[in-house]
Order: structure tokens, then sequence, then C-alpha cells
């Protein structure tokens, strides 16, 4: 559970050039109207930039399974007057949401799933048939606080879960160092 100093410290580092936050949210293609979830949103920092891309017609959902965490941005959303950004809390094993959604964006929560096949097979019934699902995560670094710690997701691993999880790597992007940045689409039936 992250206290409120750690979930400044979260938006400090997702907003931090050197994570290139911008070209991530660029390679999401968002538009206005778009029904996006940031699952595990922790300080927010990526749930609010999805705000203005996806405008007033558009809706966000900040998910996540820590309340103080949702507590945190529901009181930065009032401050910005950002009026399009729900908070939703979430059990570790699954989420129940009320709409069909164009993205769901997990970064750095990918590797906290305990039952990550099971988990993407109960998302994937609120993602519309041409969504996508955005995941980004540390690889393994041996000598780093997440590859000693297991913060981390090696690519093997996430392709054959979210395989069996009925998803196919749509596109994957290699300009974050030492992160894995891949979209999955649906399998067909
Ligand atoms: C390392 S933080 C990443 C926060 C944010 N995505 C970012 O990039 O700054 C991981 C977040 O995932 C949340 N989390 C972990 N397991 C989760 C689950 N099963 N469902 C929703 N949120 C989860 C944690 O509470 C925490 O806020």
């Amino acid at each position: 559970m992250f206290n409120e100093f750690q979930l400044k410290m979260l938006n400090k580092e997702a907003s931090s050039a050197k994570n290139k936050p911008s070209n991530i949210i660029e390679h999401l293609h968002l538009k206005k109207g778009m029904v996006v979830g940031d699952i595990g949103s922790g300080g927010g920092y990526f749930a609010c930039e999805f705000s203005r891309k996806v405008g007033v017609e558009g809706h966000v959902y900040a998910v996540d399974l820590n309340r103080k965490s949702l507590e945190y941005i529901a009181r930065n959303l009032e401050k910005k007057e950002i009026r399009n950004v729900k908070t939703v809390l979430a059990q570790p094993q699954e989420v129940e949401l009320p709409e069909q959604f164009d993205l769901f964006f997990l970064r750095n929560v990918f590797h906290h799933l305990t039952e990550p096949e099971e988990y993407f097979k109960s998302l994937k019934r609120f993602l519309k048939d041409d969504g996508r699902i955005a995941i980004i995560d540390y690889e393994k670094r041996k000598f780093s606080f997440t590859g000693l710690f297991g913060h981390y997701t090696p690519l093997t691993v996430l392709l054959d879960i979210m395989e069996r999880a009925g998803f196919y790597p749509f596109k994957q992007h290699d300009f974050l160092q030492d992160q894995l940045f891949v979209i999955f689409a649906k399998k067909g039936d």
C-alpha cells in the first residue's frame, strides 16, 4: 500500500523525461471520445494525461486496489477540475467495470498480478472487439532494484501468458530503456 509521499514519487517517476511519457502516450493513439482504463493507476499521472486526450466526450477510469491511491487521485482531479476521470476500487484478481473499453493501460503493474492469465481473461469481457491492451513493465536486469526484487516480467513470459488469455502482440515498441512495451489485441474466436 502506497502512502501519499510514495504516490507523489510514483507520479514523479512516471512523468520523468527519462521514462518518455510523451512518447508512450503518442504511441497509444488516443482519440476524443475513447474509453480508457489505467489499471494500477498508482498516483494517477497517466490517467490525468489520458483525460486531456479523450476529451469531455471520453471517459478515463483510474483503477487500483489501493484505496489511498484512489483517494489521492480523486483529490488531484478535484483540484485540476478534471471531470472525465472516475476512480474504481479493484479486487486483486478481477475488476468490474461499467462499460466497454477501447484501451487498457498497465504500466509497471503486470508483475504484481498473481493470476495474470485469469485476470486478462476476465478483463477481456470489458474490451471492445477492436480494443487494445498496452502493457509496460521492466524486463529483468541482474543488479538493479527491479531485477533483484522480482519487479519485472520477461518478454517471453508476457507473450505466453497473454496468448493463453486470448491476445496477440499487435505492436511492440522498443524505445523504452529497460522496459518492454507491447500492445495486445484480441485473438479471433
Ligand atoms: C508500481 S505502481 C505503478 C503505478 C502507475 N501505473 C505508474 O506507472 O506510475 C503499481 C500499482 O498497481 C496497483 N496494483 C497492483 N495490483 C493490482 C491489481 N490486481 N489491480 C489493480 N491495481 C493493482 C498498485 O496498488 C499500485 O498502485
